[in-house]
């Protein structure tokens, strides 16, 4: 089911919080919304399922305008960071909850059940409690009471927030297999930019109720519009240095200097811009090398962190394969990628 947002307005007692937002959730995609807290993803959420009426726009499910319907009438499934399961009711009966409500056949609650429980996996457990289930069990019980009426549209606000870091790994997952699956439209609102890149078709990236760029995870990780996104998307974040253009070459005020990518042919000479470097491009490849002195090792196991410093207030992040060979103290000259560093404005956008 495709949803499309038509200049969607959204106030609180007067307060704008979203002002016209255009928005098309394409047929059968996972689409995440990314931005930091208060940005307004969840009232867009509240909207999409008509818990929130809008203030101005549209919102059409396919070509039917639902901006008036209840929520009982959009067929939407909605799953909160909460979970909201009946305390007194087991597992089956959380699931088989929506379906009596309609008025279904015991026949035919125990067989839509039944598939939903397979689907995710929770048989085992259909007859305790939530509170007799873990986090992630009791996760998938909301969800499996989500999809149990076989709704157009799924709709995840935080769904994995509650959950301990190994829990919300496999749930992550576990989540996009059953939106796959089932082939679901879904929406999932998150603050997580690693849940969004790795679950997500497409990311649309908001701040201040307005929406920045969308795109898939990985354009929008290579191809950031503006220096707020660089530094959203990737963990650990992407470096930033301020200066200004020296001829064909960037330099701080403190003398660091690096030359420019070769796509930014003449940019004016003096003009104050910031380029942004990822750790996996410093440290690796490059035909250009920086020098400095390790300043700080992280090791990850697999790959380790460091932290070089390479001028008066400049310090460079790197990632490597772990390597026993550097140690804080240590001089070290290491290769750039320029190519792919990023440059902003003045203004922060992308260059
Ligand atoms: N019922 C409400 N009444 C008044 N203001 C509200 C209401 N709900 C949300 N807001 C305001 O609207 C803005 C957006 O809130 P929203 O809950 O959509 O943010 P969010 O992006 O989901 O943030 P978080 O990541 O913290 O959940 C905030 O400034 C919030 O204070
Ligand atoms: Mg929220």
């Amino acid at each position: 089911m495709q949803i499309t947002l038509k200049n969607f307005t959204k106030s609180f007692d007067g307060n704008v919080v979203i002002d016209r937002m255009n928005l098309e959730i394409r047929d059968g995609e996972m689409l995440a919304l990314l931005g930091p807290s208060g940005c307004g993803k969840s009232t867009t959420l509240l909207a999409i399922s008509g818990i929130h009426r809008v203030n101005g726009g549209q919102i059409l499910f396919g070509d039917r305008d639902v901006s008036n319907l209840p929520s009982q009438k959009r067929n939407v499934g909605v799953v909160f960071q909460n979970y909201a399961l009946y305390p007194h009711m087991n597992a089956y009966e959380n699931i088989a909850f929506p379906l009596q409500v309609r008025g279904q056949s015991k026949t035919e609650i125990e067989k839509a059940v039944g598939q939903i429980a397979a689907l995710t996996h929770i048989e085992p457990y259909m007859s305790r409690r939530p509170g007799q289930l873990s986090g992630g069990q009791q996760q998938r019980v909301a969800l499996a009471r989500a999809l149990v009426r076989r709704p157009d549209v799924l709709l995840l606000d935080e769904p994995l927030a509650n959950l301990d870091a190994k829990l919300r790994l496999e749930m992550r997952s576990e989540i996009r297999r059953i939106q796959q699956e089932t082939g679901i439209t879904a929406i999932l609102v998150t603050h997580d930019q690693v849940e969004a890149m790795s679950m997500s078709d497409r990311i649309a990236i908001m701040d201040q109720g307005e929406i920045m760029q969308i795109s898939t995870p990985d354009d929008m990780y290579r191809n950031p519009v503006n220096r707020f996104i660089a530094g959203f998307m990737g963990n650990p974040p992407i470096v930033m240095v301020d200066g200004r253009v020296e001829g064909t070459a960037f330099e701080t005020t403190s003398g660091f200097r690096l030359p420019l990518p070769g796509r930014l042919g003449g940019l004016k000479h003096g003009r104050p811009i910031s380029i942004g470097i990822r750790p996996e491009h410093f440290g690796s490849t490059g035909a250009h090398t920086v020098a400095g002195t390790i300043s700080f090792v992280e090791p990850q196991g697999r790959e380790s962190h460091f932290d070089v410093r390479v001028g008066e207030g400049v310090v460079l992040r790197s990632i490597q394969p772990s390597r026993r060979d550097v140690a804080v103290g240590q001089p070290v000259e290491w290769p750039i990628d320029i190519e792919s560093t990023l440059v902003f404005d003045e203004q922060g956008k992308t260059l």
